[in-house]
């Protein structure tokens, strides 16, 4: 999806406009330029790779890079042989940082056979000044180096390194405005994230998210709701609502707004079948926001609801401004309006402090909460962090009670599962199952994955499902036809 109109309206002859979108189309139409001109000496058009690491909103933003790259003139391949490889970090924990160190030790390889190969690197690990330092003296190969807020100066940066600097580093502490009309390639025609905001101003204490992604900041509901429009123009039957805390939604904002009637507005897009959003904070859950998806059966049956830990004590030192005890009345509170919606979670184990007994909370909460997913992760020490500078738990007791923790989470989701058995659902349905081709796989709105007989043709459609075998997580069952009509019973 590229804006053809700003597209045309560049002169790629003039001056370059000063900033905003208008600056990066102009460099756009330079890069189209260059890249025409060494397709013809390569005899083939360049190629571009883009390697997403992280969450749900870093795959957003590598679509714009995706959809920037095609724009450009590149063709775009998964192989990292390309001749501009990026990648778009993930730093919440250590091993996404381990993770991209040991990948570029294998593009080193790649650009020793081929000097002209250029290398980027952008995201939030490079928003952290020791990584990006690092990165600067270890791996000097790297040509381009971006961070998190100038993500839209991609065409800009681009063409520099194409135009005689070998070395560009461009890292901004702080957002200046939200640019819009960026190309975007989506990876799936019938799905697509929208960010509706930015940044978190929670600080939880052993978040880096906040250092790394900045101040919360809402985009304005016409521009989200113009955004779907247009995809479901483009034929998107499913949107994911993303941002970092989605029920702050509206607060810096202008005019009076919040998550709730965005979530409404949403609902009212024709061509938009099922809605998801991520990730609601437990401190500010509202009911308007239940009653909306209670009222709208477009809108999935499913919350993710971070706990992160069950036991107050570290709630606190976490900055999370709940209990254990008013956790579970919300958990409560939403199964008695959304009865059919499943509840998943986020946990983390080791966190400074932490005691056997404090795990034992946590675990108290998987069982009560029965929870319908949970993902658990090791605290991983961030630098710049409250809780990094916290006496840290020895590594054997977080692996203990990480396993005791696991193995409840494990038992809880598959009875969770298991109370499907047998009934009926619609389910979307998302690609062929990797194992047996004669599968395809689909979602129902509760998240739940079934694997189904059938054929590619069935890909980006809803169908009637029944769920016969319960393989723990996940189900094998039958399609009984595609669905015309509206979602009967959601869950
Ligand atoms: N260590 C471990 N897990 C973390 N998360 C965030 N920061 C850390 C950290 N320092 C987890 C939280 C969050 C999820 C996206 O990642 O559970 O909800
Ligand atoms: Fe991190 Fe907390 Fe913000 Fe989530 S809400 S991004 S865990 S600081």
């Amino acid at each position: 999806m590229t804006d053809e109109k700003i597209l045309a309206a560049v002169d790629p002859e003039g001056p370059a406009p000063e900033d905003g979108e208008l600056r990066q189309y102009y460099f756009l139409r330079k890069m189209q330029e260059f890249t025409a001109g060494r397709a013809k000496t390569l005899e083939r058009k360049m190629t571009a790779c883009v390697v997403t690491f992280g969450c749900q909103m870093n795959f957003n933003d590598s679509e714009k890079l995706t959809g920037i790259l095609k724009t450009a003139g590149f063709d775009i391949t998964e192989n990292e042989d390309a001749d501009f490889v990026i990648f778009n970090t993930c730093t919440v924990r250590e091993n996404a940082n381990e993770h991209l160190y040991g990948r570029l030790g294998e593009v080193h390889h790649l650009k020793k056979s081929d000097p002209r190969k250029v290398v980027a690197i952008c995201g939030c690990m490079v928003q952290e000044k020791s990584a990006a330092e690092k990165i600067k003296k270890s791996y000097p190969f790297v040509n381009l180096i971006f961070g998190t807020y100038n993500l839209y100066c991609f065409p800009e940066y681009l063409y520099r390194c194409y135009h005689g600097e070998k070395h560009i580093c461009e890292l901004w502490d702080k957002s200046s405005e939200i640019v819009e009309n960026m190309p975007v390639l989506r990876k799936y025609p019938w799905k697509s994230g929208v960010n509706i905001m930015f940044g978190c101003d929670n600080f939880c204490s052993y978040c880096i998210v906040p250092y790394v992604r900045g101040r919360e900041k809402s985009r304005e509901p016409k521009e989200i709701l113009r955004e779907i429009e247009k995809l479901a123009d483009d034929g998107v039957k499913e949107i994911m609502l993303l941002g970092q805390n989605v029920n702050s939604y509206g607060k810096n904002l202008p005019e009076k707004t919040n998550f709730a009637e965005l979530l409404a507005a949403a609902a009212q897009i024709p061509g938009i079948e099922r809605i998801r959003f991520m990730t609601p904070h437990p401190k500010d859950f509202s009911d308007d926001v239940l009653y909306v998806i209670r009222d709208n059966p477009k809108i999935a049956r499913h919350i993710h609801l971070p706990l992160q830990s069950g036991s107050d004590r570290i709630l606190q030192a976490m900055n999370r401004h709940y209990t254990k005890e008013s956790f579970l009345e919300l958990v409560d509170h939403i199964r008695s309006i959304v009865p059919d919606a499943a509840i998943t979670t986020d946990i983390i184990i080791g966190f400074p402090g932490e005691t056997a007994a404090d795990a034992d909370e946590t675990i108290d909460v998987v069982k009560k909460a029965h929870f319908d997913n949970a993902f658990t992760f090791i605290y991983s020490p961030r630098v710049g962090t409250p809780a990094a500078r916290m006496e840290q738990v020895p590594e054997e007791e977080k692996k203990q009670n990480f396993d005791r923790l696991l193995s409840v989470v494990q038992e809880t989701a598959k009875e969770q599962a298991k109370k499907l058995q047998g009934r009926e659902f619609t389910a979307l349905i998302e690609e062929m199952n990797d194992q047996d081709t004669s599968f395809v796989t689909g979602r129902l709105s509760n998240n739940m994955i079934v694997h189904v007989k059938g054929d590619p043709s069935m890909i980006g459609r809803f169908y009637r499902v029944r769920l016969d075998d319960c393989r723990g997580f996940y189900y094998f069952g039958t399609a009984l036809g595609e669905m015309t009509g509206p979602d009967v019973e959601v869950r």
